[in-house]
């Protein structure tokens, strides 16, 4: 009897337990929707971003709307841990780094919805104030970029290269901010009137994004070796995608022996990509898009009306490079290939006889074109061009003033050059390499950026551009990367012509630089993106995204939609149409006995007028027309990883990888008093070890249990202490 009544009572305890668990959890269980997260990333010496402990971090629900939420939660908060539901406004870098101080942080979510969307600091940058400095070709010069006294991105709070072992999230949904702020803080959390604390239950959020990478991509990439090949584990990926090329003329030779004129290639160059702390929002206008669409208008201006380079020039590049926010990756990538031998392609004559592009090689620069950052609210349309502190082409940097004052474009030259040098820019590698070359980068600031928000989740068309489509090809911004592109098309092909070439009169389609602002900012699914479509592309392959496309390079095992439609682009626009190849998906493939030029079926603007296919044009995969182009793309993972054997200790290279995580976990449910859950936990503790004690003594006794018979005296004595202990159980369960 005593031992049926004990397992009865053992078995009720059990199922009370459950069933108190439970009820707790059903209470309030809720995902937390997110947009992106911060992720750990290495350099070749150090780890940065965010991470946590195995099975995520839980903290009790504070709301911060004023900096008073902040010293509350910090000094007065008795339930820390605490969760920082934070508004973007808030989330400088002086309060992020007082709350990892502290030490009572399990983790922070941003809150970003609609009418939030506009809440952003005076201004704020999640990168250093001297961006890329330790690549910079001024690196070891006293004043160049001075982050106290006068850095080029003054609102740089240097967040990205913080390392935090708490997770950072980012939400923009609506229904969850809602949630958050109403149903569980205000409902919950929120102290009394007298500033005192709530008590249990509070609400709480649990975040889990927990990084497979630590300390260094040297140790990553060691690591991931160490394991046998059996079972491979990666821990992380090394950054890196395309960036994308193209010359103007076709360049062909079959021989290797001949040797391109030196100083004869104008470069022309803009950076792809972005970076913010969180991870797929890197939308930036003013940088990097503001820059793109320049180049790209005047790639279109010049191959419409193209020079004779009949001149000291012969071609012109130009080039589109991805990852350079990354200690500038992609340019010093193409530097490395071109002294390689191996930029655009290494020769070889057996695969194709009938000729590839020359080798190229920083010798054959004639001078750099850079276009960074153009235009923001603050900068209106002034623009500078800057030089190196040893820059030897003054008559050069008058004809692109001269240029900009036939088409009303307000450029001077920067005040600061003689003295700091070029800003943060790609042709800094270049000028590593070379010296001498004449370089000049056009920018929407003198001695420090006018973009408040440069990589940051505010560099957004509307606040920061005050771009809207709707407001047409007259508005501002599209105004000036018009006069932007018309100035340097102009004064380009002035450049690459003989002294006899009329030049013409250029000017930018606004209505085409607004619609381009439009796709790469606001809507993807816009009719120039859908213009330069394919198979590999969305809408065929993969719908297109609501957002605009993300702008940060990642990692080399997947190529970005962002630079593959920049490269369509950049082919539409200077490309040819193979007219016989029309509606022929499948014939559309260039003779590869050659690598002079490729082809590429595009959709086009309008649907060719013989389409006559079952489905739609615009439905259709095998619709469109065949260009020929002299574009291509190129690696721009960074050198480090491909020299055998590199030190990652040595500064000569980028060295970013990026970790490798499992799963991403995000949710918000109630927590009871810690004093009730070790109720329960010791609950399940006592239970646990009671069946030990019962299943080793049902062992014993079995055939004494299921079958009648007579007790021994040892049963009874083992009863005994199993029932003292059921009582101990018991007592948790009752309150
Ligand atoms: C990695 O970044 C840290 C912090 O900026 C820097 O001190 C270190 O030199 C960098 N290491 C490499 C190899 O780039
Ligand atoms: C951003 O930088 C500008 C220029 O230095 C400065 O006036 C402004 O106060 C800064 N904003 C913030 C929030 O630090
Ligand atoms: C948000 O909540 C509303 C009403 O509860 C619902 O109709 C809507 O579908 C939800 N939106 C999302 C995106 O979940
Ligand atoms: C390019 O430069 C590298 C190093 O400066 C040199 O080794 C190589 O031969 C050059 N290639 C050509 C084609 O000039
Ligand atoms: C390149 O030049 C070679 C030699 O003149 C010629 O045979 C070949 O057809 C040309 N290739 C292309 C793609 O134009
Ligand atoms: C300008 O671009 C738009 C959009 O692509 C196009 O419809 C229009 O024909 C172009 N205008 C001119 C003058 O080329
Ligand atoms: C469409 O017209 C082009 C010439 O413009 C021709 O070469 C092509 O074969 C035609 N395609 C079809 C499917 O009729
Ligand atoms: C194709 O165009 C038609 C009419 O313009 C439109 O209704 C349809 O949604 C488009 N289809 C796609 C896949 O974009
Ligand atoms: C870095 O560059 C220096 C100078 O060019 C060279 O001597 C050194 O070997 C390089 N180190 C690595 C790890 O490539």
């Amino acid at each position: 009897m005593l031992v049926r009544g004990f397992l009865t009572g053992l078995l009720l305890a059990l199922l009370a337990a459950l069933a108190t668990g439970k009820r707790l959890k059903d209470r309030m269980y809720q995902p937390l929707i997110t947009h992106g997260f911060c992720f750990r990333r290495t350099n070749g010496t150090h780890q940065f971003g965010c991470s946590n402990s195995m099975g995520g971090d839980v903290g009790v629900v504070h709301v911060l709307f004023a900096e008073s939420d902040l010293d509350w939660m910090l000094e007065q908060g008795p339930h820390w841990p605490y969760m920082a539901v934070v508004r973007p406004s808030l989330f400088t870098g002086a309060n992020v780094e007082r709350m990892k101080r502290s030490g009572k942080i399990a983790g922070i979510v941003v809150v970003m919805n609609e009418a939030l969307a506009n809440d952003a600091p005076d201004g704020y940058s999640d990168d250093q104030s001297c961006p890329n400095q330790l690549s910079s070709l001024y690196w070891d010069s006293q004043g160049q970029c001075d982050p106290d006294e006068a850095p080029w991105n003054p609102n740089g709070s240097g967040m990205l290269l913080e390392s935090f072992d708490f997770p950072i999230f980012l939400t923009r949904h609506e229904n969850t901010t809602q949630f958050l702020l109403e149903d569980c803080f205000n409902a919950f959390n929120k102290p009394h009137e007298d500033g005192s604390a709530r008590d249990w239950p509070l609400c709480a959020v649990e975040l889990d994004a927990h990084m497979y990478s630590a300390v260094s991509t040297e140790t990553c990439l060691r690591r991931s070796n160490l394991v046998n090949t059996l079972n491979p584990v990666k821990f992380c990926d090394e950054l890196g995608d395309f960036s994308y090329f193209t010359f103007l003329k076709a360049e062909n030779t079959s021989d290797p022996s001949i040797v391109e004129e030196d100083q004869s290639v104008i470069v022309v160059s803009s950076q792809l990509d972005s970076i913010t702390l969180f991870d797929l929002n890197e939308f930036g206008a003013d940088s990097p898009i503001t820059s793109i669409v320049a180049l790209l208008e005047t790639a279109r201006l010049l191959a419409v009306n193209p020079p004779d380079f009949q001149g000291d020039v012969s071609n012109i590049l130009f080039s589109l490079l991805f990852g350079e926010a990354f200690d500038y990756m992609a340019s010093q990538r193409l530097v490395y290939d071109m002294a390689e031998n191996q930029f655009p392609r290494k020769y070889d004559a057996e695969k194709y006889p009938h000729g590839q592009k020359p080798l190229f090689n920083v010798t054959r620069i004639n001078q750099i074109v850079e276009i960074g950052q153009l235009f923001n609210q603050k900068s209106g349309q002034k623009v500078f061009a800057h030089t190196d502190t040893e820059f030897q082409g003054q008559e050069l940097l008058n004809d692109l003033l001269s240029a900009a004052r036939r088409h009303q474009l307000d450029l001077s030259a920067a005040t600061v050059s003689p003295s700091k040098g070029l800003p943060p820019a790609s042709s800094q590698s270049i000028l590593k390499a070379q010296r001498d070359i004449p370089a000049m980068v056009i920018t929407d600031f003198d001695d420090q950026y006018t973009n408040p928000y440069y990589h940051s989740l505010f560099d957004r068309p509307k606040s920061n551009l005050n771009y809207d489509h709707d407001q047409g090809p007259d508005q501002e911004v599209v105004q000036h990367i018009g006069r932007v592109a018309s100035t340097l098309a102009d004064y380009l092909f002035e450049k690459a012509s003989s002294s006899r070439a009329r030049v013409p009169t250029f000017q930018a389609n606004y209505t085409l630089v607004n619609e381009l602002l439009y796709c790469y900012l606001v809507k993807p699914a816009c009719p120039l993106f859908l213009a330069v479509a394919n198979k590999e592309t969305p809408p065929f392959y993969d719908p297109f995204p609501i957002d605009p496309f993300p702008q940060y390079v990642g990692v080399d095992i997947k190529t970005q939609f962002h630079g593959i439609f920049s490269h369509h682009l950049l082919a539409y626009f200077t490309g040819e149409i193979v007219e016989e190849l029309t509606n022929n998906l499948e014939d559309c493939q260039a003779p590869d006995d050659q690598d002079v030029f490729s082809y590429m079926f595009l959709k086009g603007e309008s649907a060719p007028s013989n389409w006559t296919g079952e489905k739609p044009c615009n439905e259709s995969v095998s619709c469109g027309y065949c260009f020929k182009t002299l574009s291509f793309r190129k690696e721009s993972k960074s050198p480090a990883f491909v020299i055998e054997g590199y030190d990652f200790k040595s500064l000569n290279y980028s060295s970013w990888a990026e970790s490798v995580w499992k799963s991403v976990n995000a949710r918000i449910f109630l927590k009871g008093a810690p004093s009730l859950e070790a109720g329960f936990f010791a609950i399940g503790v006592i239970v646990f070890v009671f069946s030990l004690v019962i299943v080793f003594w049902l062992n014993r006794h079995a055939s004494e249990i299921f079958e009648p018979g007579t007790r021994t005296n040892s049963t009874e004595s083992s009863a005994t202490t199993v029932s003292t202990a059921g009582g101990a159980a018991g007592r948790p369960i009752a309150l």
